[in-house]
């Protein structure tokens, strides 16, 4: 699939009030807690994407009865912790990093063996981040070459509470810990390097199972245990970043993105965009299933480039091609440093997005862990998403600030996390056209 953006004078900005899919994170962690919980949970706004559905596959295959998803309603009947049944043969988790790592915790503490793959992205991503906190856990797992999916999991192990220092910024890395150590003796617990997103803490607390949480550090106890629960998925701030740029750098938008979840740990995005000048306000906040929840209102704003702070990089993690877009159509300069993680996920988004950005005569140069754009017009132009959703989403959204249309190939992989991302962004004013090829 490939989308072509329309650029060019005469845009319209974006208008209208609309909700973006369900939280992805947050989805992957209710079809695993529910699964696992004692008792029948019920979620709502759950991701019809195709990550978290392949995490409530992976379950579906371990033996857990699972209704839905249907409109975004899920209805899980737990099989309590210890209830889970070997699959008949690897759990294929697709492009989803987040299903790998959190699995692999989950997994870590069973009584049999199982085998954990993915696609053609996900087997170059780093796995060795998970194997070395559960191998210091007592956990045996094996992976390919370089540390790479598949992850064999041989099941069985006695596992043991760690103190883990995890050297870098990582909500799946502290995930897979917390979730090995509801299987483990004793404590569990993992001191982060910067703050990551808290879903998992505040997830646990709403199954009922205590996490300490003091600064940068979590901790379990095992063995611990899981009430069923009811979940309401929020909007997806990462879904909503794309319609937040747009908005800003297309003249004349005013958009409202409903019920948008702002864990605090996830508003890197908007704290980065209204530094660069973006006039965004929120209203009707509510507090849904432990998680804070609003309705954004942007407008169009002249951006500005700026150094970004570096403490604000893991809270916007997933933001960053849509941040290097918003840079590219600033006026001045933008500096991204610290952000080295951006290189190992669905794609190196470092790279891609300074080679994408370059195709369309941006003046843009990727550092180690970073870029440096020279903020001004987007021109016409082809790039490649390299199979990795957000980049072609962030790319569709720049035709809203370029003289000429974008061609953006291999977008198959919007699915991922954003389904009807086009019908959607059409409705609000993209002039966006889906070619199958
Ligand atoms: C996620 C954590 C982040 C993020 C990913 C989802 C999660 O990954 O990029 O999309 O749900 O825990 P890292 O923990 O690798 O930074």
């Amino acid at each position: 699939m490939k989308f072509i953006v329309q650029g060019g004078l005469n845009k319209t900005g974006l208008k209208g009030s609309i909700r973006v899919p369900g939280d992805k994170s947050i989805s992957h962690r209710s079809i695993m807690f529910g699964s696992l919980a004692e008792g029948t949970s019920h979620i709502s706004g759950f991701l019809e994407g195709e990550d978290s559905l392949n995490t409530l596959r992976a379950f579906q295959a371990m033996g857990v009865s699972i209704e839905g998803p249907s409109a975004g309603k899920v209805t899980i009947e737990g099989v309590g912790m210890h209830g889970l049944k070997p699959p008949a043969q690897a759990l294929d988790l697709g492009n989803s990093g987040t299903s790998m790592r959190l699995l692999a915790g989950l997994l870590a503490g069973q009584k049999f063996d199982v085998e954990l793959s993915g696609d053609a992205s996900l087997s170059k991503r780093p796995m060795k981040r998970v194997t070395d906190p559960l191998t210091e856990m007592g956990a045996v797992v094996a992976t390919a070459e370089g540390g790479k999916p598949p992850l064999k999991i041989t099941g069985n192990q006695t596992l043991k509470g760690i103190n883990y220092q995890m050297p870098m910024a990582s909500a799946q890395v502290k995930s897979c810990c917390l979730l090995a150590g509801m299987y483990a003796q004793g404590k569990t617990c993992v001191t982060e390097p910067a703050i990551t997103r808290d879903h998992t803490e505040r997830m646990l607390e709403a199954f009922g199972c205590d996490v300490d949480v003091s600064d940068s550090m979590a901790c379990v106890t095992g063995p611990a245990k899981l009430m069923a629960a009811d979940i309401d998925v929020p909007g997806d701030i990462s879904s909503a970043a794309f319609f937040m740029v747009g908005a800003s750098i297309a003249d004349d938008s005013d958009i409202v993105l409903e019920h948008v979840g702002i864990n605090p740990t996830r508003t890197g995005v908007i704290n980065i965009l209204k530094l660069m000048g973006a006039d965004i306000s929120c209203s009707n906040h509510q507090e849904v299933g432990g998680e804070p929840v609003v309705d954004l209102r942007i407008r169009s704003a002249k951006l500005k480039g700026i150094h970004i702070p570096e403490g604000l990089v893991p809270l916007a993690i997933d933001e960053f091609p849509i941040i290097f877009v918003a840079a590219a159509c600033a006026e001045g300069q933008t500096i991204v440093t610290g952000a080295e993680e951006l290189r190992v996920k669905e794609s190196d988004r470092i790279q891609v997005m300074a080679d994408g950005l370059k195709a369309l005569g941006v003046d843009a140069r990727a550092t180690e862990d970073g870029m440096i754009i020279k903020g001004g017009e987007i021109g016409a132009g082809t790039v490649h998403s390299h199979d990795d959703h957000r980049i072609a989403m962030a790319f569709a959204m720049a035709s809203l600030c370029s003289n000429g249309d974008i061609h953006i190939e291999d977008c198959d992989n919007v699915n991922t996390s954003f389904p009807g991302f086009a019908e959607l962004a059409a409705s609000c004013g993209l002039s966006i056209q889906v070619v199958n090829e």
